[in-house]
């Protein structure tokens, strides 16, 4: 291994993987549907990176320090040889922790199958209970029975699962402790996720996040809690334990309490363009190099050279009042959270 860190000396730990740019939900703070209607131009198959293709640029970022890897979308699920990527993944990096960002409602076919080809753990976006709130956040799209539906799914398979709940105030805020109550008793993480300013689509104004703070508040009402230590430096959500009950929850508070000081993340949209930030105007066209023939190694070391240049973040510019860029920002469909 020959790691590398960037100008803010934060090193190459976590790669996010983009598989596919479209996805069957609607969410309105993510693919609203009055932007991509059936008119929008998704990205067409030939651009996308191939399973080897993936598989070749992945072992670069493990040589340059990359222990986890997450497959995102769109909605991942949609892309048909996602099994035989993860297999390949799984035996030709080496990398232990491999997992996927879904929602869910494709996991009563494909949990067993993700499993067996090396999945070890999955994170499902659901926003609500109720099935009206349901509709409203997932742009009318399924609805909570079918992703409880795939949760039960991967619970049935063995991965470990987390569950990812944007909150958006005046829509959902009200689903903070049904939601707590639901996922303390079944022992599985929830996670609630400030609404975030990612690309330009999704109409994104300060006086709709629900604050972290606020969040604390309502769960503090009703149950005793207390902060745990991060897994790993860098990880995404701040945690926390109920002192009487053997499950966890967690706030990923990019608006309020931005984690940039921290960020070890790497993105590659589906179309092999790197991202060195989630809020990024600009990426780097990994698929050129990738196809013009490079070996291995002068991919990895391209890469390397990239990352020792990085200097972004993003949140903390923006909680700081620091001018950002002009440029339209990538959309969160593309680029995969
Ligand atoms: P774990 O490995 O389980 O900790 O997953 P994760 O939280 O890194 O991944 P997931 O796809 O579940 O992302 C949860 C939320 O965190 C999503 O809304 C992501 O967009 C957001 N997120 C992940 N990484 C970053 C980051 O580097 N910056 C910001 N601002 N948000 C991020
Ligand atoms: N702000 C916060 N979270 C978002 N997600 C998608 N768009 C946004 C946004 N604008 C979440 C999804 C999923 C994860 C990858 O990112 O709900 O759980
Ligand atoms: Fe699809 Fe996930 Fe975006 Fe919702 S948040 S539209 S499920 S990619
Ligand atoms: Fe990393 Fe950019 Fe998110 Fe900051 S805003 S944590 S630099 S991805």
């Amino acid at each position: 291994m020959n790691p590398v860190a960037d100008k803010l000396k934060r090193p190459l730990r976590d790669l996010r993987i983009s598989v596919t740019d479209q996805c069957n939900f609607r969410c309105s703070y993510c693919m609203p549907r009055e932007i991509f209607g059936p008119e929008y131009a998704f990205l067409p198959k030939e651009v996308l990176l191939s399973n080897e293709e993936i598989v070749f640029a992945a072992k670069s970022f493990v040589e340059l320090g990359v222990q986890k890897l997450r497959l995102t979308g769109g909605e991942p699920l949609l892309r048909p040889d996602l099994c035989d990527l993860i297999s390949s993944l799984s035996t030709e990096t080496g990398v232990q922790d491999i997992s996927l960002t879904t929602n869910a409602s494709l996991l009563p076919r494909y949990a067993q199958k993700l499993k067996d080809a090396g999945l070890r753990r999955i994170n499902i976006s659901l926003d609500s209970l109720d099935h009206d709130r349901f509709a409203q956040m997932s742009g009318g799209r399924s609805s909570p029975d079918a992703v409880i539906r795939g949760i039960d799914a991967a619970e049935k398979a063995g991965l470990k699962i987390k569950v990812n709940m944007v909150a958006k105030l005046g829509v959902n805020e009200v689903d903070v402790l049904p939601m707590i109550e639901y996922f303390r008793e079944r022992r599985i993480t929830l996670r609630f996720i400030e609404f975030m300013d990612v690309g330009e689509t999704n109409g994104w104004k300060m006086d709709q996040v629900v604050p972290a703070k606020q969040i604390l508040e309502t769960i503090g009402s009703k149950y005793d809690f207390e902060p745990v230590d991060p897994s790993y430096r860098g990880e995404v959500a701040s945690r926390y334990r109920f002192k009487d009950a053997r499950s966890e929850f967690g706030i990923i508070t990019s608006i309020t309490n931005p984690f940039c000081g921290d960020c070890n993340r790497a993105r590659i949209s589906a179309e092999g363009k790197l991202y060195t930030c989630l809020f990024a105007t600009a990426g780097t066209d990994l698929k050129k190099q990738i196809r013009s023939g490079i070996s291995q190694e002068d991919f990895t070391s391209y890469v390397s050279k990239l990352w020792i240049t990085r200097d972004d973040q993003h949140s903390e510019d923006r909680s700081k009042g620091r001018p950002l860029k002009n440029d339209k920002k990538v959309e969160m469909s593309y680029i995969g959270g």
